[in-house]
């Protein structure tokens, strides 16, 4: 999988170009799409704060007709790999399904399987994983 800079007028696939240019944005907000053999298969939204904060995962996408096949969790990977090579220590993120199918209780198991813990006294709903190494 290749994880690559992007803009909306970049992402051919339609699905994931609307999520591009819906999802929203803060000063650190960037946009990355992923490829997998040349195919567009992924957006990934995150945040990049000072690094003494967390790195945030803002949105993971996948386009509908290749779900559950394993890209999203690549993809959470894909997210925690950058997040360590920048020098951040900890990821956080605000599970919001933004697809029926896949229930909000399901999302949260599924972050809470890959190590995400809820964050002391948030608002939010927001989880948090350290990152070793
Ligand atoms: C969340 C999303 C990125 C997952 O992408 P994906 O490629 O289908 O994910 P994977 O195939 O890697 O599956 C990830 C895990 O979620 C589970 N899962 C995926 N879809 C599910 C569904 N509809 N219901 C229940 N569990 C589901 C899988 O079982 C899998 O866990 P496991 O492999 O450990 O068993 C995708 O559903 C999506 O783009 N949804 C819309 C955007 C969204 O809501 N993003 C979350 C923002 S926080």
């Amino acid at each position: 999988m290749e994880i690559v800079e992007t803009t909306k007028e970049q992402i051919v696939d339609p699905e994931i170009r609307d999520r591009g240019a819906t999802s929203s944005r803060c000063a650190y907000t960037r946009h990355f799409l992923a490829t997998e053999a040349g195919s567009e298969i992924g957006l990934l939204s995150v945040d990049l704060p000072p690094t003494e904060e967390p790195f945030v995962i803002y949105e993971i996408f996948v386009p509908t007709a290749i779900r559950r096949r394993g890209f999203g969790g690549r993809l959470l990977q894909a997210a925690e790999e950058m997040a360590r090579s920048l020098g951040y220590k900890s990821a956080l993120l605000v599970p919001k399904s933004l697809d029926k199918a896949f229930s909000q209780r399901a999302l949260e198991g599924w972050y809470a399987k890959n190590g995400y813990i809820p964050l002391e006294n948030s608002a939010n709903g927001a989880v948090v994983k350290e990152l070793e190494g």
